[in-house]
Order: structure tokens, then sequence, then C-alpha cells
């Protein structure tokens, strides 16, 4: 174990533990976290730069950006360009030093993106699914076997896929594992040696994946049409992470001309990973099919049930060109010998009784409603956020004029119990990202959205008295929405 200080700066007596298990990027935010919670970093204390930092610590300047940008988001640090990262204020007296066994304390509002609404789980439906599915399976389930999931649950999920997202599935290339994190990490571990993109912006933990499991994914640009195909093509990444039906965080939906220019770039001997990860739920007309229909041989399907069912299940599956099944049913097993046989014979049983096709339904009549009030009360109180993307799945991304100070907003409305993310943390570079944010609504009631919007409002009000009016935002993507529909 080291103890690192640093040369410049504050000194920050960070523990790093290079044999723990717990990865080297989180025990810095943690270390910080706790330094600041318990004053031994004082309000407006500047930290070293990142690179200043790394050096110290001996540790890779992305692992230090990723720390700061994790608690520039939790309200922690606020960064500005030009004079660096600070501590915010944080009320102490009334965050003591948690005990490791308390549950956070929830925010009154919480707009964290990535959540369906947790109060609606069909916990009778799982309960009879589960109860059902147990009368009818043999006792030989319950033993070590078949890393790649039971074979009816892998039925299961193929007729579903095939039905709902034109996947060219076969049971025998599917395997199931925990949510889509695990998927991409099963990836990585085939992968490592090849050059791997990501869309930039993308989904930060996916690529803090990718590092963890040794690959630093090659940063490709995203525009109104999606994923820009000429630059993968340019990057010379054998391999690409993508989420075309909805891109994650900016929302929109890759053109057609590009989705024919990615299935190009994939049959040149080239690798799509499709993160399908909320596309069940499309507003404003039938979503489109999954690429993998179209070259099953060169796309890996991804999907989970985080934004149907709940992130807590852990459910996920892939669905595999030929030759990964091997390669992929090995690491699933060498990593945790399968997922919960309990839980695929819940889930199977959920989706051949329809009872998945009526959760959902009802979810997307619900979240159209929460989506509406967002965008109403935006439209009304939020002027300055300008909404990006499609009118599809359970959070929305806005963005801010140019110089937009984020951080303090985030930080000032966490001071209202108010939570909300900026987009900064999913650019390959999230110093120099555009100012923004993601805003999760599934998981809160309509009066919720207004109630917290309404606080943004009058967080965003005391920072233009602070720094003079914001000015209207000029970007714009293709697909933005300002009207309910
Ligand atoms: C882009 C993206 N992919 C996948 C997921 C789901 O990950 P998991 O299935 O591991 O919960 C999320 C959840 O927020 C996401 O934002």
């Amino acid at each position: 174990m080291a103890i690192s200080g640093t040369t410049s700066g504050p000194e920050l007596l960070v523990e790093l533990d290079r044999t723990a298990p717990e990865p080297l990027h989180r025990q810095l935010a943690n270390g910080l976290r706790d330094a600041i919670r318990t004053g031994r970093l004082a309000p407006a204390t500047r930290l070293p730069s990142t690179r200043a930092l790394a050096a110290d610590l001996c540790v890779s300047r992305r692992l230090v950006v990723d720390a700061y940008s994790q608690l520039a988001a939790e309200g922690f640090l606020l960064s500005t360009h030009g004079s660096g990262t600070r501590v915010a204020t944080v009320d102490t007296a009334s965050a003591p030093e948690r005990d490791a066994a308390e549950p956070v304390k929830p925010f009154d509002i919480d707009f964290a993106p990535g959540s369906p609404d947790l109060g609606s789980f069909p916990r009778h439906a799982w309960l009879r699914a589960l109860r059902q599915g147990l009368d009818e399976i043999e006792s030989q389930a319950f033993g070590y076997v078949e890393p790649q999931g039971l074979y009816p649950a892998r039925v299961a999920v193929a007729d579903y896929l095939r039905r709902t997202r034109g996947v060219v599935a076969d049971p025998r290339h599917i395997v199931l594992c925990s949510g889509a994190t695990q998927a991409v990490a099963l990836l990585a571990s085939t992968l490592i040696g090849q050059m791997v993109a990501m869309e930039d912006p993308g989904f930060w933990l996916h690529r803090m994946v990718l590092r963890h499991n040794g690959i630093e994914p090659l940063p490709v640009p995203v525009d109104d049409g999606g994923l820009d195909i000429e630059a993968l093509a340019a990057s010379g990444a054998t391999a690409v992470l993508a989420t075309p039906a909805h891109q994650s965080p900016t929302g929109v939906v890759l053109s057609a001309a590009r989705r024919t220019a990615l299935l190009q770039w994939a049959r040149a001997d080239h690798l799509v990973i499709e993160d399908d990860y909320d596309a069940e739920y499309r507003y404003d007309r039938a979503p489109v099919g999954a690429l993998q229909g179209i070259a099953p041989d060169r796309v890996v399907y991804v999907g989970s049930t985080s934004k149907t069912l709940a992130p807590g299940l852990r459910i996920g599956w892939m669905v595999l060109p030929a030759h990964l099944v091997g390669p992929i049913t090995l690491a699933k097993g060498l990593a945790d010998t399968g997922s919960s046989v309990m839980d695929q014979i819940a889930f199977a049983k959920l989706l051949t009784s329809g009872g998945y096709d009526r959760h959902l339904r009802q979810m997307r009549r619900r979240y159209l409603a929460r989506r509406n009030a967002l965008l109403q009360a935006l439209t009304r109180h939020l002027p300055e956020a300008t909404v990006l993307g499609t009118a599809a799945g359970v959070h929305l991304t806005v963005r801010f004029p140019e110089g937009f100070p984020v951080a303090e907003l985030v930080h000032r409305a966490a001071g209202m119990r108010v939570r909300i993310e900026p987009v900064a943390p999913c650019y390959a570079e999230p110093t120099s990202a555009p100012p923004g944010l993601m805003l999760g609504y599934a998981n809160l009631s309509e009066s919720q959205i207004v109630a917290g919007v309404q606080a943004l409002a009058r967080a965003a009000g005391c920072l233009s008295a602070a720094n003079g009016p914001a000015r209207r935002a000029t970007t714009t993507m293709s697909g933005i929405s300002r009207s309910p529909h």
C-alpha cells in the first residue's frame, strides 16, 4: 500500500492500494470525497492539475480525470475553464462521514439518468413467473450448468428479440449475462490487443469498463446523424461499441445513410457491438430495427432489463456471431460460472407469458407523459436549455450556451436536494465538453419533474445574476424537439 501526497497543490493524502480489488479510480474518488466531506479539503481549495496529481500518484492522467469528473458530477468539485478544479462548498455538518453500511440519503428529486420507474417493478408478475417457472423446471437446472444461460431462457429471449427488434436470434448464439456492463467486459476480454472505437460522447461507464479490461477506446465523434462513420473508418479501429437506436448520451438515432455505411464498414472484417440499451422506448414512431438483423455475423447485439424492469436485476444478453460464442461462453464461465438460474427462470416465464410485453406497454405510456412534462417544464422555466435527440428512451440530454457554468448549477441544485448529472463525463475529454446535462425522467412523477425544473430555473437564475445573462443556445442536433408530442 502506498500513501501518496502531491508535490503541487494541497497535501491530499490519498491512499491508493494497488493490491485491493477496488479499481484505483474509485479509490481516488472515494479518498477525495472523504477528504471534502470531513473538511480536510476546505471549500474553494484548488486541487492539483490532473497531470500533476497523476504524476505524483504514479497513475494515468485519465484515471485522475475520471475521478475528478465523477466528483464534479456529484457536486463535490467545481471545474471551470481557466481556473482549474476547486472544492465546492458542501455542508459537512449535514454530510458526516458515512458508515459504509449506511444507505446514501436520496435526493428529493433525482434526475440521474438511466433508471426506469423503480416503483413500478412488476413484483406480482415477477413472483407469479418465478413460481410457475419453478413448478415446471427440472431440479437439474439448479446445478453448475451452462454458463451460457439456461436453454429455455435463451429460447425465450431469442423469440422476444426476433419479434420486437428484428434480431437474427439463434438461442445457441446467445449468452445471458449480468447486464450490458458485463457484456462489454466479456467482449473486451476477447478484443485485447485490437483497436476498439467508441462513440464520443458515449456512455462513461462503458468507457471505464473497456479501460479496466485493458482497452483504451478510440474516441469517434457523434453529430446530428449519430456516429461519424468516416471518422470511424479513418481511426483504424477493428471494432466499435455504439448505440445506433438511441445514441447515449445525445439521443440521436443513427441516420439511414450512416447505418448503411456502418454495415459496410462491419463487412470489411470489422465488428460492431450494438448496445441496444433502451430501444423498447420510442415514442414518436416504431423503433428502427437492430443492425444485427442485417449483418448477424459482424454485429454483437447487446441488451438488458435495466431500462425495462430494474437495473438491480442484472439481467442482460448478447447475441453473438458464431466465432465469438465459444470465447464469450468461456469468459462468462470464468467470470462467475453463469448468471443466477432463479432470475433466468422468472424472466423466461415473464417473457413467454406476455407479462413483459404488458409491463412495457404500460411503462411506455407513463414515460411518454413524463417526457412531455419535462419538455414542457424546460420550455417554460429553463429556456436556455436546448433539448437534443429523438423522442425515445428514459432520459433526455440538454445543452446550454457556451460558457454556461454547469458544474455550479449541479452544485446549487444539490443544495436544493435536486440531483442532476452533467454530460461532461461522457466525453473522452470531459474538460472540453460542451455544457449540458443528462436528465432522467422515468423514475420521477410529473409533479416532481415540474418542481425539479422549477428548482433548476431558480438555481440557474442565481447563476446568471452572478455571471450576467446567459445567451440562448445556438448548437442544435436534428430531431431536437422543444414541444411535447
Ligand atoms: C448506454 C447504456 N448502455 C447500457 C446500459 C445498461 O447497462 P446494464 O445493463 O449493465 O445495467 C446503460 C444504463 O444506463 C446505458 O446508459
